[in-house]
């Protein structure tokens, strides 16, 4: 009888933290969609993360289902996939936990992302924002993840995923995959503002018009790409280094196209920057005009949106909990027999 093979597992998530943007739909969502048939996927709305920057309670659970929706419209199929809240599955807490024990203060506070959001919520440096990427090891450790998706920004919390899998593993006895990140090809890695092409798109940007989200209307968008930022040649080029406004419009555009960059370095050849941008513009309004118009008939349906996270919970739960039984027995948690 031949055997079938087990697919690996895959997780990922994206935190219900504000509006989502392109930077994470081509850094992230679109490989939750275009993974999920060679992977068993899991994803999640990591609200668990979410709340380690002040939420307002309200706007956190409208995102969370909004979140749920999103990744239903772009094309992640529950019925493939798991998909779930993070919130609804204890074990990632309790995995947490754990592995506090075997961390240690300095691998947190010289996290970039620490660093960066601590100066920028100066008036809330809690522990959880300095514990946030142990979470998100146990997120991706309790599923025994072979491969996770991400933007570049999560790389370093990636390399700590390893760093304790393998610590445990060593102190323990194998218990946890050591998973890969997969990462964007290129730039797309890494999409930078619309605002200031030398920082990130941010949906935390206090300027809205560095990101475009994926709610926006082909107006909202339109004027968005007309405003980004270039530089004073008028040639459209990549070159990050000394044109990082046109690269990273470039690299949106062959995101959504599908083209490679030369081709459209051929396209735009002899246009100006005004053409380009339209035409980088119109290009993202109408690819995420049906991505809005089906994630509003979605949150139209709560019931089905309910009805896909528990199934997700229950999913996500059983494979959770057998990790985190293994976890138990190996530190020596006492059970019983
Ligand atoms: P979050 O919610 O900030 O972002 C979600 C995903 O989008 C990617 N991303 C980008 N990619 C390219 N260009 C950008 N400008 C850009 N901005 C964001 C992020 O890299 C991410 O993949 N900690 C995570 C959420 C998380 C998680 C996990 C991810 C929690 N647990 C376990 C993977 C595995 C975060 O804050 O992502």
């Amino acid at each position: 009888m031949e055997e079938v093979q087990a697919k690996k597992k895959l997780f990922s998530a994206v935190q219900p933290s504000g509006a989502v943007t392109i930077g994470n739909y081509i850094g992230a969502i679109r490989n939750f969609v275009a993974l999920q048939d060679e992977y068993d996927c899991l994803y999640a709305v990591a609200d668990l993360h979410a709340i380690t920057v002040r939420q307002e309670p309200a706007a956190l659970r409208r995102n969370t289902l909004s979140l749920m929706a999103l990744f239903i419209a772009c094309g992640v199929d529950p019925e493939k996939c798991v998909l779930f809240v993070q919130s609804h599955v204890p074990a990632h807490c309790e995995l947490t936990w754990v592995l506090n024990t075997i961390t240690y203060p300095g691998e947190l506070s010289r996290m970039t992302q620490f660093k960066d959001k601590s100066a920028k919520h100066a008036d809330n440096v809690n522990m959880g924002l300095m514990d946030y990427p142990v979470l998100m090891v146990s997120d991706i450790l309790l599923y025994q993840a072979a491969l996770v998706p991400i933007g570049a920004d999560q790389k370093q919390h990636l390399e700590l995923t390893r760093d304790l899998a393998i610590r445990f593993n060593n102190r323990y006895g194998a218990t946890f995959t050591v998973p890969e990140g997969y990462f964007p090809k290129g730039s797309s890695a890494r999409i930078m503002s619309l605002a200031d092409p030398a920082r990130k798109m941010s949906k935390s940007d206090e300027n809205p018009n560095g990101f475009v989200t994926m709610d926006d209307d082909k107006d909202t968008v339109l004027r968005k790409f007309k405003r980004a930022v270039t530089d004073s040649e008028a040639e459209v080029r990549y070159d990050p280094v000394n044109k990082p406004g046109v690269s990273n419009l470039l690299t949106i555009y062959t995101a959504f196209t599908g083209k490679s960059t030369e081709e459209a370095e051929r396209e735009f050849a002899g246009k100006g920057y005004g053409d380009f941008k339209l035409a980088v513009g119109e290009t993202v309004a109408d690819a995420l005009a049906p991505v809005r118009e089906e994630k509003a008939r979605l949150l139209a349906d709560k019931g089905y949106l309910n009805a896909v996270m528990k199934r997700g919970e229950e999913a996500a739960a059983r494979i959770a909990r057998r990790t985190l039984s293994k976890v138990y027995r190996k530190v020596g948690f006492y059970t019983g027999d």
